[in-house]
């Protein structure tokens, strides 16, 4: 079994991810701010990445301003990457 974080889990994309992780066997941690992980802030996400083998991203920023989103993606990124590696993750 291979252990799956999803970022994003709560949204249209994520909650079919998470559910296709769930009925193959995997286990999927969910992350979303509803859920009390916060991608861009940081919040309790090396909590949730602990143990984790591979990370999907399925984060969106609402807005359409360009530099708005350009940061919500930057950071999210850059955070699921260094906390990813602390955690040993894919
Ligand atoms: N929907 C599609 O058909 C589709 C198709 C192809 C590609 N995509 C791509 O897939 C991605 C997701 O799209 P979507 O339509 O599923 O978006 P969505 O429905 O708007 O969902 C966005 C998700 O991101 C979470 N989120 C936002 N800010 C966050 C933060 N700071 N920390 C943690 N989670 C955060 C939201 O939960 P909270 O608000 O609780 O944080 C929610 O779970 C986008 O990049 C999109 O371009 C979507």
């Amino acid at each position: 079994m291979t252990k799956f974080a999803v970022a994003g889990a709560t949204g249209r994309l994520g909650r079919h991810v998470v559910d296709v992780l769930t009925e193959r066997g995997h286990h999927a941690v969910p992350m979303s701010r509803a859920l009390g992980v916060d991608v861009v802030a940081g919040e309790r996400l090396a909590e949730a990445l602990a143990g984790v083998d591979v990370i999907i991203d399925a984060a969106s920023w609402h807005a359409s301003e360009q530099d708005a989103a350009t940061e919500f993606f930057r950071a999210s990124t850059r955070n699921l990457h260094a906390e990813g590696q602390r955690a040993g993750s894919a």
